[in-house]
């Protein structure tokens, strides 16, 4: 297999933590989930924790800085040669300049950046109705992927609970600062010829099915 650094690209409730789950299970490779790792953070009280929660309690980024010292310090500690996939980094152009810096230091580079294509109204819908699981952050969604027992996770049987920035006027600031701050890097990454656009309105597994194509495409391209 070769080094395949990949980047999951998408508005918040675009699917990006599903399709990761799924194609880390694929792939096998180290996953990094910035959202996962600063709600950790918080969870344990770290000082990164305690910096990162009142932006996320209200919708905004973290600062750059902090969250690219959070990466770095990941992709130092990966292996080459095994491959990444980066799921919510980077969100602002300055993260997306720090990310290319650190891997060139590194001798790496990038494969393709995965832009999972929802709208709007769409993204409303489904981050009304995520449940997410208290010990494992596994992902539900009331109507479109309910598990088996109401609200017990079907992995790992803890609790389903709402994300505290999953609230209606929490959600508009998070889209309001994709649309200003992240959707910028579309054009970034298309200048790199790195964009690879897939339709995320279709139901999880066919969404799945294309990731899944476009990577093994990849895959006989780079061996
Ligand atoms: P983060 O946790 O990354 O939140 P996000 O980007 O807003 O993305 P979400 O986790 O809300 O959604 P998702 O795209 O993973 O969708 P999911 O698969 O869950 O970040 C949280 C916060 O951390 C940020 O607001 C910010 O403060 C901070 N942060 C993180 N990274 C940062 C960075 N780089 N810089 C600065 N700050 C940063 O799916 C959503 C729902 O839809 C689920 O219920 C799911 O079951 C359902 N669903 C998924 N796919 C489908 C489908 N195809 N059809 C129907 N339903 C579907």
């Amino acid at each position: 297999m070769p080094d395949l650094n990949l980047i999951l690209l998408g508005p918040p409730g675009s699917g990006k933590g599903t399709q990761g789950e799924r194609l880390q299970e694929d792939l096998e490779l180290p996953y990094y989930a910035t959202g996962d790792i600063l709600r950790a953070a918080v969870k344990e009280g770290t000082e990164v924790g305690q910096t990162a929660r009142e932006y996320m309690e209200r919708g905004d980024l973290v600062p750059d800085e902090v969250i690219i010292g959070v990466i770095a310090e990941r992709l130092g500690d990966s292996p080459a040669g095994h491959g990444f996939i980066l799921d919510g980094f980077p969100r602002t152009v300055p993260q997306a300049e720090a990310l290319d810096a650190e891997l060139d230091k590194l001798g790496r580079q990038l494969e393709a950046v995965i832009l999972i294509d929802v709208s709007d109204d769409e993204i409303i819908r489904r981050i009304t109705g995520r449940r997410v699981c208290a010990d494992g952050g596994h992902i539900y969604h009331v109507e479109f992927s309910p598990p088996e027992t109401e609200g017990v996770c079907d992995i790992d049987g803890s609790e389903l609970v709402v994300r505290d920035d999953d609230r209606p006027e929490v959600v508009r600031n998070r889209l309001d600062q994709y649309h200003e701050k992240t959707a910028p890097l579309v054009s970034y990454y298309e200048k790199q010829a790195l964009l690879n656009r897939v339709d995320g309105s279709a139901d999880p597994d066919q969404v799945a099915e294309s990731i899944r194509s476009l990577v093994s495409t990849l895959s006989l391209e780079e061996g």
